[in-house]
């Protein structure tokens, strides 16, 4: 993969991390809007998203940029920037340190580069396509551990459409008696990321955007993981329904989402 396109990706993050960090230390003042039912957007989302599309635009004008703050950008290019520049929006406006970028690139509908950038703890997980996924340049690897009672599951609630909640929640149940724990971290992309790391052996997450999930697919893929919808296919970056995990947690994490949600269901 080109080194350039590489350095723009790296680039990308970290700026965006480092406006991202400042409106942190100031995030009493913030100013926040509504974009929908329990979904916000703040200047900070903004500010780093702007950032990012500014460099893009200035070293790869040929290319395609699909941001969440900004859907209007056309394109028809082969190789497309999926942005998402503040990965827990509503973390970030509480002050909870947990929080990053996340931009993929992808080339003739395949995801070949990701990055997840946690600015607070200065975490760069990066993964090529073929290459392998790092943690801050060291390789990492999905978690070995095999047992379900010593494993340490991520999920998120589904916050945007409370009205499956009772429906999810007998997945959850299901997990959770079965697992040593359970985290709802509040951002996909790190949820994935710290997949992709070992820090957890899986996670199930329903109606997730591209943006969301683009680029901890690739972490998972390259760190040896496995990832799927929840058919157990692959369209979960369009579908938004993705469940990952070791291969033990995914297989395991699947067979409780056939049994207690059916397929795609966000869709
Ligand atoms: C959200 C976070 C959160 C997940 C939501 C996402 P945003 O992204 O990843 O963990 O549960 O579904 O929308 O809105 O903060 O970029
Ligand atoms: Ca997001
Ligand atoms: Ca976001």
């Amino acid at each position: 993969m080109n080194e350039q396109l590489t350095k723009t990706l790296v680039d990308c993050v970290k700026e965006a991390g480092g406006i991202l960090l400042d409106y942190h230390n100031r995030f009493k003042t913030l100013h926040v809007q509504s974009k929908g039912s329990f979904d916000f957007v703040t200047e900070a989302d903004l500010a780093a998203q702007e950032a990012i599309i500014r460099l893009i635009r200035s070293r790869h004008p040929e290319h395609d940029i699909l941001a969440e703050e900004d859907r209007t950008i056309p394109g028809q290019s082969v190789t497309r920037w999926l942005v998402d520049p503040l990965d827990g929006t509503t973390n970030f406006i509480h002050g909870f340190p947990v929080f990053a970028v996340s931009i993929a690139l992808e080339h003739k509908g395949a995801v070949v580069l990701a990055a997840v950038y946690d600015p607070c703890r200065n975490e760069l997980f990066f993964a090529q396509k073929g290459q392998g996924a790092t943690l801050n340049g060291h390789p990492i690897a999905v978690s070995t551990r095999q047992k379900l009672k010593e494993a340490l599951v991520a999920t998120a609630f589904p916050w945007r459409e409370k009205s499956i909640l009772s429906v999810y929640l007998k997945g959850f149940t299901q997990v959770f008696k079965r697992v040593s724990d359970i985290r709802r971290s509040g951002a996909a992309a790190l949820d994935l990321a710290y997949v992709a790391c070992g820090r957890c052996e899986g996670y199930w997450e329903l109606g997730l955007s591209p943006w969301d999930i683009a680029a901890g697919h690739l972490l998972v893929k390259e760190a040896g993981g496995s990832i799927s919808d929840f058919t157990g296919g692959g369209d979960h970056i369009w579908t938004g329904d993705v469940v990952a995990g070791n291969q033990a947690l995914h297989e395991f994490l699947l067979k409780i989402i056939k049994e207690t949600l059916g397929g795609n269901v966000s869709a």
